[in-house]
C-alpha cells in the first residue's frame, strides 16, 4: 500500500466516509475511460497487448496509489479493449450499455448483497423475484411462472437442461439428484436445430448424457427448425426404441437470428411427453416491441425460456435469465444445507439458492430494473425495432451491391454473407486483417458448411450511412 493509503480507507462502507471516498474514485474511474486511437479497437497486436498488460505487477509489496492504479488501467486495458458502443464492432452479441445499469451496477458492487440466502439479500431477494415475475408476465406464463438470474445464455441453458433431466427421471420414479442416472438414460435424447447455440450439447456433455444425446433437426433455407424433418427425426428416434426428454427451440439463432415455429413444436412436446425449452438469448428482447412481439407466438408454452438481458436488452455482462412456467419445477435441483438453506426460516424468507447452480451470486437483477424503470417498455422496444431494422438495411444493401451476396436470409440482427468467387481464406484474411489494424471487428462463421462473414447490429445509434461505410469497408478489403 502506497504511504499515503491505508487500508482502512480502502473499505467501502455505507456512511458520509464511505460515499465521498466512492464519489472520488468513481470520478477518477471514468476519467480513466480511453478510447483506441483507431476504432473500434487499438492496432496493437496481440503480442503487444500482452506485453502491456504483463509489464505491469499485478502485486506489489506495499501497493500502488488508487489513482495511478486507474491511470493506468485507462492507458493500457480501456485503451486496447473493443468499444461495443462503436459502430464498426459488429462481430458478437456485444452490445453497449445504458446509464441506469452501469450506475446501478456500482452501487450493486458497493453494497454487495448475495443471492444465496435471504439473510445475505432481503430486499434483493425481492427485486429479484418481482423482476422474474414480471418477466413470466410478458412471456404469457400463469401466476405460477417465475424464474432465476443466471451469468448466461449458455448457463441458462444448462439449467433448463438440467431440469428436463431430473424431470424425466422423476417421471420414472428415478431421484437423479440422489442416485444419479438410471440404466435407461442411455436412451434419454434432446432435439434441437442444426442452428441451435452449442451451449444445449454443452449441456447433454456435463449431464452425463453425452453430446450424442442432442439429435441435430435440419432447418429450412431461412434457418429455422423444419417442422416435417423434425417429425421424421422424432418418427425415427420413437422406432429406435429411444425416448424424447426435451425439445429445444430457438428464438433468434446466433449466426442467422432465426426464430424457430415455438407453437407447433410446444404441441409436438406435449405430445412426446418432453420439456419444451426455448433458447430466447437472443429474441427475447422482441417481447419489448409492438412490431416484433408475434414472432415469438408460442413461447408462452415452453416449460422454461432462456433470456440473456445482456445482449439486445442493453445490460453489463452478466445478465440472464431463466424463467420456468411452473415455477415448482425447481424443486427438482434443490439440495438443502445446514448452513444456508434449512428448510425452517421465518415466514415469508425465500432463499434463491434453491433455484440456482450457484451458491454466492451477484445482485444482477437490480440493474435490468434500474434500466426497466428508467426507459420503459415503450423506449426499449424502439431500440430493438432500431437495431432490426438496421440490420434489414444493411441486407438490402448486401443483396444489392455486385460483390457481395447473402449467405441466408436475414433476420433479428445478423447477417451472414460472402463475395462472389471468394475462398475460405479470402474472408479469413478479410475479419483476420480489419481486426488486426483496428478498423472494425467483423464476424465470421459457417452457415451449412459455408464459410460466411457475419455483421451483427446491436447498437440502436449505428445509422445507414455507418453501414454503408461498413459494406465499403469489407468490398475494398476484399479487393486487396
Ligand atoms: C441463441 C444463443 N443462446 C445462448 C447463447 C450463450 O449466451 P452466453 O454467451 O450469454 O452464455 C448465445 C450466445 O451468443 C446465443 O446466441
Amino acid at each position: 500500500m502506497s504511504n499515503s493509503t491505508h487500508w482502512r480507507d480502502q473499505i467501502v462502507t455505507i456512511d458520509d466516509r464511505g460515499r465521498e471516498a466512492l464519489r472520488s474514485a468513481a470520478v477518477l474511474a471514468i476519467n480513466s475511460l480511453q478510447r483506441p486511437l483507431l476504432r473500434p479497437r487499438s492496432q496493437l497486436s496481440p503480442q503487444q497487448v500482452r506485453e502491456f498488460i504483463w509489464s505491469r505487477a499485478i502485486c506489489t509489496e506495499d501497493g500502488e496509489d488508487l489513482a495511478s492504479v486507474l491511470e493506468d488501467f485507462g492507458e493500457n486495458v480501456w485503451a486496447n479493449s473493443v468499444i461495443p458502443s462503436d459502430p464498426f464492432a459488429v462481430a458478437h452479441l456485444h452490445p453497449p450499455t445504458l446509464l441506469p445499469s452501469v450506475v446501478t451496477d456500482l452501487t450493486v458492487s458497493a453494497s454487495n448483497q448475495t443471492m444465496d440466502s435471504w439473510d445475505q439479500s432481503p430486499a434483493a431477494t425481492e427485486v429479484e423475484l418481482h423482476l422474474m415475475s414480471w418477466l413470466a408476465n410478458m412471456i404469457g406464463f400463469s401466476t405460477t411462472g417465475s424464474g432465476v438470474m443466471t451469468s448466461g445464455g449458455t448457463a441458462s441453458n444448462v439449467l433448463a437442461m438440467t431440469l428436463a433431466r431430473s424431470k424425466a427421471a422423476a417421471q420414472s420414479g428415478h431421484d437423479v439428484l440422489r442416485a444419479g442416472l438410471p440404466s435407461s438414460a442411455n436412451r434419454w435424447r434432446i432435439l434441437c436445430s442444426d442452428q441451435a447455440h452449442f451451449s444445449i450439447q454443452r449441456a447433454a456433455a456435463q449431464l452425463g448424457l453425452g453430446r450424442d444425446a442432442v439429435i441435430l433437426v435440419p432447418t429450412n433455407a431461412s434457418g429455422a427448425m423444419d417442422l416435417a424433418a423434425l417429425d421424421v427425426t422424432r418418427g425415427d428416434i420413437k422406432s429406435d426404441g429411444l425416448e424424447i426428454i426435451a425439445i429445444v427451440g430457438t428464438a433468434g439463432t446466433t449466426d442467422i437470428g432465426a426464430v424457430d415455429p415455438l407453437g407447433d413444436i410446444a404441441l409436438r412436446a406435449r405430445e412426446d411427453g418432453a420439456w419444451f425449452h426455448v433458447d430466447a438469448a437472443v429474441a427475447g428482447a422482441f417481447l419489448l416491441s409492438n412490431n416484433l412481439r408475434t414472432q415469438l407466438d408460442g413461447l408462452s408454452s415452453a416449460d422454461s425460456v432462456t433470456i440473456d438481458f445482456h445482449k439486445l436488452w442493453w445490460q453489463p455482462f452478466n445478465a440472464s435469465a431463466l424463467v420456468l412456467r411452473d415455477q415448482a419445477d425447481f424443486d427438482l435441483l434443490r439440495v438443502t444445507s445446514d448452513y444456508l438453506d434449512r428448510g425452517d426460516e421465518l415466514e415469508g424468507m425465500i432463499n434463491l439458492v434453491g433455484r440456482s447452480l450457484d451458491t454466492s451470486r451477484r445482485f444482477d437483477a437490480a440493474k435490468v430494473v434500474a434500466t426497466l424503470r428508467t426507459l420503459g417498455r415503450v423506449a426499449l422496444g424502439e431500440m430493438v425495432d432500431r437495431v432490426v431494422e438496421i440490420t434489414n438495411y444493411a441486407a438490402s444493401s448486401i443483396e444489392a451491391d455486385p460483390v457481395l451476396y447473402l449467405v441466408a436470409p436475414s433476420s433479428s440482427v445478423m447477417c451472414v454473407f460472402s463475395a462472389r468467387g471468394a475462398r475460405e481464406d479470402d474472408l479469413r484474411r478479410v475479419q483476420q486483417q480489419l481486426l488486426a489494424r483496428g478498423e472494425m471487428v467483423l464476424g465470421r462463421t459457417i452457415i451449412k458448411g459455408q464459410p460466411a462473414l457475419k455483421f451483427t447490429f446491436m447498437n440502436p445509434l449505428s445509422s445507414e450511412s455507418d453501414v454503408d461505410k461498413l459494406i465499403v469497408s469489407v468490398v475494398k478489403e476484399l479487393a486487396l
